[in-house]
């Protein structure tokens, strides 16, 4: 088997407005897009990264992964078995396989809940019956390097990093083939940061596990990702191998998040690049290509005309017009 995990033209809608609204509002879509024709795959042991400014779509993306919103377009497979609209008890197995670690664990850790209980949950929500839940408890809490007098504390009683790797103890319950990790680091301060990533580093090494990381943080990205996309407004406007997106990256916009970035490339270009403006509301997307407001380098016909996504490289493509100006002064 190629791949734990393929998406492919994965679009997610939402509602904005009722019916009979949307009839007198002729032209204009009772719809947002939150995700537009996304495609992206993981293998087993591997790494992605969406990355993207808020809104741009990153937790519906790994959301819909789980069934928890609905694509109405598109397909995703996982183990090679088609999800989208799979009914729940066929879904219940494929959610063992499938955990995800949430963006504020203090906040959805039950705060009545002991440690205990918080990891030996997921066995309960399966029907899985434990010979001996504490034993258990215990080897859950060693892998995320938690001593077992931690079973009795509440969720208040943690540190931001201790209920971070609460959290990672209990998406490990049931064994799981693939982590989703919203945000795995916010909040944080900078050395737990790096705990934190040492431990899905391990977790990933010993167990085989394989991560999709949504995160803002670059450093996160690139010492943890193998493959990664860059959103904007919910579309993929640059993916591809992480070394070579950092080593080389095409799009403007990522040119730009990744200049702002604290720990730009040594030898990536020293210009220093502000993002201008506001993220346009979904609700009125901009014509033309979708990043031309705050596009250094947009011109006249990227304020009318969308550039789709083109391959640039091995697995590696961005949508923006400059490439195919770049090719054709290369073979023109
Ligand atoms: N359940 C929902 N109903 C309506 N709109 C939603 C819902 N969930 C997310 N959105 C909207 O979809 C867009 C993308 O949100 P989200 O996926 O949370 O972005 P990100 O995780 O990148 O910050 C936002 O405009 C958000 O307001
Ligand atoms: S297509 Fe034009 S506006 Fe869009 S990213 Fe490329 S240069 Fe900028
Ligand atoms: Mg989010």
């Amino acid at each position: 088997m190629k791949n734990l995990l393929e998406l492919r033209d994965i679009r997610v809608r939402f509602r904005t407005k009722g019916f009979l609204k949307a009839l007198l509002d002729r032209g204009k879509e009772p719809f947002i897009e939150a995700v537009c024709s996304a495609s992206m795959s993981i293998g087993q042991g591997e790494t992605f990264a969406l990355v993207g400014e808020s809104g741009a779509g990153k937790t519906t993306l790994a959301r819909s992964i789980l069934g928890l919103v609905t694509p109405d377009q598109g397909s995703i497979a996982f183990k090679g078995k088609p999800l989208v609209r799979l009914n729940e008890k066929a879904f219940k197995p494929i959610k063992r396989d499938i955990a995800m670690m949430f963006q504020d664990p203090v906040g959805c850790l039950s705060p009545r809940l002991s440690v205990l209980s918080i990891v030996t949950e997921p066995f309960k929500i399966h029907g899985i019956s434990l010979p001996d839940a504490k034993k258990e408890a215990i080897r859950l809490l060693d892998l995320v390097n938690l001593p077992a007098s931690f079973l009795k504390s509440y969720p208040y009683q943690l540190s931001g990093g201790q209920a971070r790797r609460v959290g990672v103890a209990r998406a490990l319950a049931l064994n799981p083939k693939l982590i989703i990790a919203d945000e795995p680091t916010a909040g944080l301060d900078v050395s737990v940061q790096g705990e934190i990533l040492n431990l899905m580093y391990r977790l990933q090494q010993e167990l085989g596990i394989s991560f999709l990381v949504i995160t803002h943080n670059l450093s996160v990205v690139r010492h943890t990702s193998d493959h990664m996309a860059i959103m904007y407004l919910g579309r993929f406007v640059e993916t591809g191998p992480t070394d070579e997106i950092f080593k080389n990256p095409r799009h403007p916009y990522t040119q730009i998040l990744l200049t702002s970035s604290p720990e730009p490339d040594p030898d990536a270009p020293k210009t220093r690049t502000i993002l201008q403006g506001e993220i346009p509301s979904l609700i009125n997307r901009p014509p033309g290509c979708e990043f031309n407001t705050r596009c250094p380098m947009a011109e006249d016909r990227c304020r009318s005309e969308s550039p789709s996504l083109r391959r640039i490289g091995e697995n590696h493509y961005i949508s923006c017009f400059l490439e195919e100006q770049l090719k054709e002064q290369v073979h023109g």
